[in-house]
């Protein structure tokens, strides 16, 4: 007969039993992921399937949840909800200081286990590792860096007008696209989102002004630089800038605008490298049907690292495809294929560079280069550089500015507020 004690301690070896056969169960679930992303138009979609292909064949289960939506803010909003509402998606692709507000809030999983497993100390600069870790942990995993600063230019329109290349300052910009304009050709497609906004924005003022002062605004967020005439320059240029768009601007999304490059309604776009997969995917050869050539940025670089955040979800299957996804998206292999459809450069160290394209390769030298000068700086726009309300407030008076009479004065000074007070 079992006495009490004897009864516990049967009840105890049957639950060990029973964890165990749950366990062995659970090593044998077949690794499902729910990944959160905004990759939607054709390049795009095109690098996302990469990486669904590669986690389908390596046993795991993926479960789409595209946003789309440039820019990811529409992403981002489903995000917030979804987190609020207690049902996180396994993975989602958040950005810069994001990872870190993230993680304050306890939202995230630990990857140190699998970047120990996979060396990622060793293999990932200290540029980009540092912006995957929250307290010297690793939360977040890096797929790609993008460029922001790039012309796409469409050569056949350009010389139209006698041009064979893309300007090399904003006063060359400036007489390329009055000449342009003359002749009756939309010097520059442009989709009137604030985001879109924000990235022209972004690469006028390193371009007037340098990373020196790219950095005081908008990383260190000094008053007197937001309010300073550096500033009103920038605004003046956007003014200028909005006089090269054509009439059907507003609302646009960024794909379209390439699009106009492609098929010659429009000379240039400035856009990140994103819009490179867009014209690869398209059957465009770069150096033929489309020019790529940085914006004129004093030597500087504006860097925009896409990555995935590991949310805590509850499930050994969820949580084993979450750390097979963070694996396979460090692997070389990976790495190579994804970002020659996306039309970004690897994050990581030591991919073969032989399948990249000329555009990829001055990417590469670029980032190399810049990170030795000092002038790699962080996005604004594009989230890696500020907080979301910071950035927020920032894209509202760029885009007022941009759809309105505002003097450039006026709009410097709104930005200085608007920032003073987000901040
Ligand atoms: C992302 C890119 C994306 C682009 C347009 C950027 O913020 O980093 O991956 O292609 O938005 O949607």
């Amino acid at each position: 007969m079992l006495t009490k004690t004897h009864r516990g301690v049967r009840a105890v070896a049957l639950s060990t039993v029973f964890v165990g056969g749950l366990a062995a169960f659970a090593a044998a679930a077949q690794p499902n992921a729910e990944v959160l992303h905004w990759w939607t138009s054709g390049g795009e979609a095109k690098a996302a399937a990469a990486l669904k292909a590669d986690f389908e064949a390596n046993g795991g289960k993926w479960n789409d949840m595209a946003v789309a939506g440039g820019g990811g803010d529409a992403a981002m909003t489903v995000l917030r909800s979804r987190v609020l509402a207690g049902d996180p998606p396994a993975a989602a692709q958040i950005k810069g200081p994001n990872i870190q507000d993230w993680a304050k809030q306890g939202a995230l999983g630990s990857l140190d286990k699998v970047a120990a497993a996979e060396n990622w100390d060793k293999v990932l600069p200290p540029q980009i590792s540092s912006i995957m870790k929250f307290n010297g942990k690793y939360v977040a995993v890096p797929v790609n860096v993008h460029r922001i600063d790039w012309f796409w230019a469409n050569p056949q329109v350009l010389a139209k007008v006698g041009a064979t290349e893309a300007p090399k300052t904003w006063d060359e910009f400036n007489a390329l696209a009055d000449k342009l304009k003359a002749a009756g050709i939309t010097p520059l497609a442009h989709g009137g989102q604030p985001w879109q906004d924000a990235t022209i924005f972004e690469t006028v003022v390193m371009g007037l002004n340098g990373a020196a002062f790219f950095k005081k605004a908008f990383v260190d967020l000094d008053d007197a630089t937001l309010r300073s005439d550096g500033m009103v320059k920038v605004f003046d240029q956007m003014r200028k800038i909005r006089g090269y768009v054509d009439k059907d601007f507003p609302g646009r999304e960024w794909n379209a605008a390439t699009q106009m490059v492609m098929n010659g309604t429009a000379a240039m776009q400035l856009m990140g490298d994103w819009a490179k997969g867009e014209f690869l995917a398209a059957g465009k050869v770069p150096g033929k049907d489309f020019l790529c050539a940085p914006a004129p940025t004093q030597n500087g670089y504006l860097m925009n690292v896409d990555s995935f955040a590991m949310f805590n979800v509850k499930g050994d299957d969820k949580q084993a495809g979450q750390m097979l996804l963070a694996k396979l998206i460090v692997g070389e292999k990976f790495q190579e294929t994804f970002n020659t459809y996306k039309g970004s450069i690897p994050a990581r160290l030591g991919v073969p560079k032989d399948k990249f394209d000329a555009c990829a390769l001055k990417s590469m030298d670029d980032l190399n280069a810049t990170i030795a000068s000092g002038t790699l700086m962080p996005s604004m726009a594009h989230e890696m550089a500020t907080s979301g309300a910071v950035r927020g407030a920032v894209l509202d008076v760029v885009t007022q500015h941009f759809n309105s009479s505002m003097t450039s004065a006026d709009a410097a000074k709104k930005l200085a507020d608007a920032v003073k007070l987000a901040k």
